[in-house]
């Protein structure tokens, strides 16, 4: 039986295994990248862990996230990024070069290689035929320490393109379509992999915006074949050596199939606040529209920005809007600046902002109280735009400039416009000098450390009895922008633990840190799908922090369930979802935690109501003894006291 392109990537980082579905697996990554805000907790565990010198093919910094200098914090990170990232042999960016996930796709990414990535967004990557996956911050400590990466073989669904996309209906569309279909939960433990002839109708860009937001469907990854189109964008950037041919065989066998034609979709948007929530914008067209935010690394390739100027060429953003746009790199600045396009978006009345996430995650352009956000970002979670309550719609770049000009949402095909054509440079500008290269002395690099930067807190080891009380009952998908929360007031303080628990769960309950600190801990419970979205680690560290012992939920998101293990906080699910139901904030719950034992049920008696329900963990053997032992952070560093 011939293999699959995720069969073909995963056998070339495979270490420890074997590929049969739903079996752990080990992968090494080839190269990894960071970012400013969750890596500054990977380059402190990797001090901790007593690593001089990271251990891969690749691994680059950036630094694109916290980008507002309000005062000392984010300088002092930045700061302190170069310096560490010199002395270990990281590459880094120079801040605010571009948005990691469109820069790395410019400049390091490769078809055929392994990507770990301290970003959930990191299987954009798969747009150029890698096997790239996310982790929170500790996982790729490991991973430059040239660590294994454990992962659960997925399954893999081929999603089969054919025709060609319609005027003005661009790639966020399609994989607004395939959120349409399988939800925010369907491709949990699976890979999306692409195939058909409506491939070869996709450039590199457009593809990563599918990869990019497949991260919504739980995914954990997808990728993309390496074509002619591959070497094109390669050639593009003087790196066609590095192309390879990359495809599935004949005979490959997938466990679904999904078919999507191309030419038939028609514009879509995801309303608020999940990006499954996808309608065509016909059904919402008419809305009035207060902003609108072009940007993010799902959604400023230049194809789009130059969609964006087209479709703004010669008209005025509506006055009750305001707009604003956030390129996702240097290339595609000065590409744009080339053609005439910020020209064309600034005349129209469009603020420019520098390449950076920006607004996707709250640091700048929050909308006001109450507004309408249309975005072309790839979340919208509650309170991720810095706006508590916000309301924010995601859309294509062709959409949300339509509607800017109309001050409703608005069908881009109503303005009647002719079509847009993009065809790739044959050159792109992609000014090397963007990157600082590791220092050839490591040895006489000084690392500076900012008054913010405080150390990793110690995790104790799990007791062998939690008896404790549920501090919070929360519904279905609560994201890591709940649990700790977005925006610019917040991510400064990310990497300082003690500081930013003030803030854990601030969007749901503002009592919630005060109460979990006064009780000395608790239990969390939650419904389906907890931990959703980011991989930031700080999610399970804080609630960990704090006391929180279990989470008991109904089901759990595959990233942030790693940073649990990896920072010791259990994972339960309910054996009979039906029990959820019966638990109430407050209540106290006993649970023998003496023995974790892989398949095993937990009795947990509710001492408060004196009922009784089983529960188990989806986790394997091997963690469940990190957890018990405090987390993967304890079991690491006993390893290297021990060999030392
Ligand atoms: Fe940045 Fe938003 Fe992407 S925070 S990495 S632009 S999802």
């Amino acid at each position: 039986m011939g293999l699959t392109i995720t069969e073909k990537l995963i056998s070339n980082s495979l270490v420890k295994g074997e590929m049969t579905r739903g079996s752990r697996i080990g992968i090494r990554a080839h190269q990894t990248l960071g970012h400013d805000l969750n890596a500054v907790m990977s380059y402190l565990a990797l001090q901790s862990m007593g690593v001089k010198k990271v251990n891969t093919e690749v691994s680059v910094q950036y630094i694109d996230h916290n980008m507002i200098q309000a005062d000392y914090k984010n300088a002092d990170d930045h700061r302190f990024l170069k310096d560490i990232t010199s002395k270990l042999g990281v590459i880094c960016a120079r801040p605010g070069s571009g948005i990691c996930h469109h820069m790395h796709l410019e400049y390091w990414a490769r078809p055929g290689k392994t990507l770990v990535g301290g970003d959930s967004h990191t299987v954009a990557a798969g747009g150029i035929g890698m096997f790239a996956v996310g982790v929170g911050g500790f996982d790729g400590a490991l991973t430059m320490a040239g660590e294994p990466l454990y992962i659960t073989m997925p399954r893999i669904i081929n999603i089969r393109l054919t025709g060609e996309l319609q005027p003005f209906v661009s790639a966020k569309n399609v994989i607004l379509e395939v959120l349409r279909r399988i939800s925010i939960k369907g491709g949990v433990g699976k890979v999306l992999e692409y195939t058909g002839p409506g491939v070869k109708t996709l450039n590199v860009a457009e593809r990563s915006t599918i990869t990019n937001m497949g991260a919504e469907t739980g995914a954990t990854t997808s990728v993309f074949p390496s074509d002619e189109n591959t070497r094109e964008w390669l050639r593009a950037f003087g790196r066609e050596e590095q192309w390879i041919p990359l495809q599935t065989d004949k005979d490959a066998e997938y466990d679904e199939v999904i078919e999507i034609d191309l030419s038939q979709l028609e514009p879509l948007i995801a309303l608020p606040s999940q990006p499954d929530n996808v309608v065509p914008v016909r059904e919402v067209a008419g809305l009035k529209v207060d902003q609108v935010m072009l940007g993010s690394c799902t959604n400023t390739a230049l194809n789009d920005v130059l969609s964006i100027a087209h479709m703004l060429k010669g008209k005025r953003i509506h006055p009750d809007v305001s707009a604003g746009l956030y390129p996702s790199t240097q290339t595609v600045v000065r590409e744009s600046i080339a053609r005439g396009a910020y020209d064309t978006i600034a005349d129209a009345g469009v603020r420019i902002f520098e390449p950076i996430c920006g607004g996707c995650n709250g640091c700048g352009f929050a909308p006001a109280t109450g507004s309408i956000s249309l975005r072309t970002t790839p979340r919208n979670f509650e309170g991720r735009s810095g706006t508590k309550n916000d309301q924010v719609y995601l859309t294509s770049p062709e959409t949300a400039a339509a509607s800017a000009v109309t001050g409703v949402i608005t069908d881009p095909r109503d303005l009647k416009l002719p079509a847009f054509h993009y065809e790739m440079p044959k050159r792109m500008i992609h000014p090397s000098n963007l990157f600082l290269m590791p220092s050839e002395h490591p040895e006489e690099i000084e690392v500076r450390y900012g008054p913010n930067l405080r150390p990793i807190p110690e995790m104790p080891a799990l007791e062998d009895r939690i008896e404790k009380t549920v501090q919070l009952k929360l519904g279905d998908h609560i994201t890591t922008d709940h649990i700790c929360p977005a925006g610019a007031l917040y991510l400064p303080i990310r990497s300082n633990i003690p500081e930013i628990a003030k803030y854990a769960f601030l969007v749901i309950d503002e009592t919630f840190s005060k109460r979990a600190k006064a009780a000395g801990g608790g239990i969390l419970v939650a419904g389906l799908n907890y931990g959703q979205g980011s991989s930031r680690e700080q999610a399970a560290i804080v609630p960990r922090y704090l006391g929180i012992r279990s989470v008991i939920a109904k089901g759990f998101a595959r990233l942030h369930m790693a940073n649990m293990v990896n920072w010791g906080l259990l994972p339960l699910t309910f054996i009979n979802p039906e029990d959820y139901d019966a638990i109430r904030q407050g209540d106290t719950l006993t649970i023998d935690t003496s023995e974790l034992i892989e398949g095993k049920k937990y009795l947990v008696k509710n001492e408060t109501s004196q009922t009784e329900f089983f529960v188990t963990s989806p986790l394997c053997q091997a963690d469940l003894d990190s957890v018990k032992a405090g987390g993967t952070i304890n079991v690491v560093k006993n390893k290297r006291r021990k060999s030392l």
